[in-house]
Formats: C-alpha cells, sequence, structure tokens
C-alpha cells in the first residue's frame, strides 16, 4: 500500500466540494460548460481590480532587485507595515509589523496557527456548518475537533459553548462572514464569546485562543460595519487572505495577526515564522508582497456582489425556499424541502444546477449555493432551483 491508512481514509471520505467538482467537470464535458450552471464553488469569477494589474505592471517593467529571492520567513517587513497600518486604521487598535506573519493564504495560516499552539490531543472548538478543511487541518497538526451545533440563525450557541470547554480547549475557531451561510457575527455575540473564554481561562488556568478565520471580512453588505472579535479577547489571532477581497486565490497569499495587546505575541510570532518555514511554505509568495503592500485599501467590487446576493435571494424566496438572507461572503444556504439533501443534490444536477449538499458542512437538510459566479450562470440556475422546488411542492 503506497499511501498511509490515515490519508486512504480521508480521501475516501473526502471533501463534498471536491466531488461535486467531478461530477460538474463530466457534465460540462458532456452537455457543454455553457449549459451546466456551476454554484458549487468558492473560486470566485471575477478578476482583481485594476490597482492589481497597474502594481504588477510596474514590477515587471521596472524589477526590484532581488525581488525573487528568500526573505525572512515572516514576510517583507514593509509589506507587514503596510498590514499593520491597514489594521491600525480599522480597528483603532497599535499594531506593528512585528504582530504581522505573512502566509501562503488564509489555508496555510490556519495551518502555522494550528501546529504552533497545539500540544497532542489538545480541542479545537469549531461551530457547524463549518468549512470543512477545519478537520483536517486539526488532524494535522495532532488537535481534536470538537463541532458544536448553532441556532437557526446559525449562530454559535453560548450555553453549549459554556458546556464545551475544557482544560483540553486549546481554541475556538469562528468564521464571520461565514463560509457556507454568510452570516455575520454582531458585537454582541462576539463580546459573549469573548467573556465566556475569558472566564473559562480563569476557572481552568488555561489559555484559550480566538482564532478569526476572515477571508471574508470585506465581502459585507448593506453597508454593515465588520464587528470584530479583536475588542473582545485579548488572546485573538486573526487570520484572512486576498484570495476573496482581491480575487486573488491562485496566487495564495494572506496573512496572521496577533492581537497588539495579547501578551505571549512574541513567543507566538516566533513560533508562527518557525512554523511557516518548517511547514514547507518557507515564506509567503515575493511577488505578491511586493503588490499587496499597496492595496491593503483596495477589494474587487462589493456591490457586485451585493447584486449577485438580491437577485438569487429574492429569486430563491419567491420560489418558495427557506434561507436566511447572507450579510457578506457569496455564499447561501438554503433548507431543502426534502430530509435527504444528497438526494436533493442529485434532483438539481438533473437540470444541469451543480450545489454542494450541507452534509458537507457538517449541517446536512442544507444546500450550499455559491454566488461568485457570473450572472448568465446564476440566471441559467433559476430554472432548475423553480422545477425541483415545484417537484417538491414549495410554493
Ligand atoms: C472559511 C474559509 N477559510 C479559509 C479558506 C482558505 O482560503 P485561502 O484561499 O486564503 O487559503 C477558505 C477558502 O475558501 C474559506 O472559505
Amino acid at each position: 500500500m503506497s499511501i498511509s491508512e490515515k490519508v486512504r481514509q480521508a480521501m475516501a471520505e473526502g471533501s463534498w466540494i471536491r466531488r461535486m467538482f467531478d461530477e460538474g467537470a463530466i457534465l460540462k464535458e458532456r452537455y457543454g460548460a455553457e449549459n451546466v450552471f456551476d454554484l458549487s464553488l468558492g473560486n470566485p469569477v471575477m478578476e482583481p481590480p485594476s490597482r492589481f494589474h497597474q502594481e504588477l505592471k510596474k514590477l515587471v517593467k521596472r524589477p526590484l532587485p532581488g525581488m525573487h529571492r528568500y526573505m525572512s520567513n515572516a514576510g517583507y517587513p514593509e509589506t507587514r507595515a503596510a498590514v499593520a497600518e491597514f489594521l491600525e486604521q480599522e480597528t483603532q487598535l497599535k499594531f506593528t509589523a512585528d504582530n504581522i506573519v505573512m502566509t501562503c493564504g488564509a489555508a496555510g495560516a490556519l495551518n502555522v496557527v494550528l501546529k504552533t499552539i497545539l500540544n497532542s490531543e489538545d480541542e479545537v472548538i469549531i461551530f457547524a456548518p463549518y468549512f470543512v478543511e477545519y478537520l483536517n487541518y486539526i488532524d494535522n497538526h495532532g488537535g481534536r475537533s470538537r463541532v458544536l451545533p448553532t441556532d437557526e440563525l446559525f449562530l454559535p450557541r453560548l450555553d453549549i459553548l459554556e458546556d464545551s470547554i475544557t482544560d483540553k480547549t486549546k481554541a475556538v475557531i469562528i468564521n464571520s462572514p461565514n463560509n457556507p451561510t454568510g452570516v455575520v457575527y454582531n458585537e454582541t455575540l462576539l463580546n459573549q464569546i469573548g467573556k465566556l473564554l475569558d472566564q473559562k481561562e480563569t476557572q481552568y488556568g488555561i489559555q484559550i485562543f480566538l482564532i478569526s478565520d476572515e477571508p471574508y471580512r470585506r465581502i459585507i453588505y448593506d453597508g454593515l460595519k465588520y464587528p470584530s472579535p479583536l475588542y473582545h479577547h485579548l488572546r485573538t489571532i486573526i487570520i484572512t487572505s486576498h484570495s476573496k477581497d482581491l480575487a486573488l486565490a491562485g496566487e495564495r497569499i494572506g496573512y496572521i495577526a496577533i492581537h497588539p495587546r495579547c501578551k505571549q505575541q512574541d513567543e507566538l510570532v516566533d513560533g508562527f515564522i518557525f512554523c511557516n518555514r518548517t511547514l514547507g511554505y518557507v515564506n509567503a509568495p515575493a511577488l505578491m508582497q511586493h503588490i499587496v503592500k499597496y492595496l491593503q485599501n483596495v477589494t474587487v467590487s462589493i456591490t457586485d456582489y451585493q447584486k449577485k446576493r438580491d437577485f438569487l435571494y429574492n429569486n430563491l424566496v419567491k420560489m418558495g425556499y427557506s434561507l436566511i438572507k447572507p450579510q457578506g461572503a457569496f455564499y447561501m444556504f438554503p433548507r431543502t424541502p426534502i430530509e435527504d439533501d444528497v438526494a436533493f443534490v442529485s434532483e438539481l444536477q438533473k437540470f444541469k444546477v451543480l450545489v454542494v449538499p450541507g452534509c458537507g458542512f457538517g449541517a446536512p437538510g442544507h444546500i450550499r449555493i455559491s454566488y461568485c459566479v457570473d450572472d448568465r450562470t446564476l440566471e441559467g440556475s433559476l430554472h432548475g432551483f423553480y422545477n425541483v422546488a415545484q417537484k417538491f411542492g414549495l410554493s
């Protein structure tokens, strides 16, 4: 057997998103890509903002000496300083370059942070529905995932959280705006979570990190200001990337930011730098670091995403689907009218509409729709959503 039992098993359980991707490829081959309405992937169709191409062209025209060499494992000081300045503007907290480590996307950042803080068998709390890779990442570093249910609005239940924290709890991962639901955690909830963590830290004499996975932080609608967990728990670690806000998912650029008032920040940052190196990332891509230092105040068009959200949400509601209006990210998570979400996904596939069953996110009885697609795909999918709604008696 050439691959390990563990990897074999993990691959067999697989990711539903990947499975849908493969099925989509077959359908596209058979019917032509233009006749398949693929809402399964969180791979934004938008191009990066024009400022990105301007900065890229400048570098091509006038390359900086040594711009492709190795650098400090934490990233370029000037890029880290630019990120810190942006975070300071956004939060009024005194971030410096020393609080920032540049990473290979949010995925790289999550792995670096988890490797840095986890002892074997430490528990990490996550909330269902969740980004499925959390399970793999926690396992990568010897931790145990503790999955907690959420309420009917997909928000953490404080009573359950309170009962679930033990002396083994090392971290709680939150993800707002959320993949797959699009919900945004408000200040009150973040404050309650922060207070609970403080209280449990005292009760057990431990440190609990609040890992805030925020790759969708800047994709937020209706003029809402992003409520940050930084105001509510000193041991907050921010993880984010430019995969979504600058549509640079393939370029693998993101960062970790540690709360500037976290007492353990020096040791933690040293740990992050060490793990960035020893996990084999070595450093975040140099070219992207040269560019994103100028783009901290730039995003793709949020208005365009909001239009897509409104179009799809209004249509699905009219058809009788039950769903919570997303306040951010580019996903929706409607309830399925039958219990079996996999069967429901297959019904949609008959109309060449591809979505992911909620069971892939630990929340069966739902589907995840990703609307970071072009308008033609969104419009084309309505026929399938309508017919399946009719079949299952929605009105
Ligand atoms: C919630 C969440 N966290 C992390 C990631 C990883 O993002 P990145 O491309 O920055 O590694 C994703 C990607 O879809 C995500 O949805």
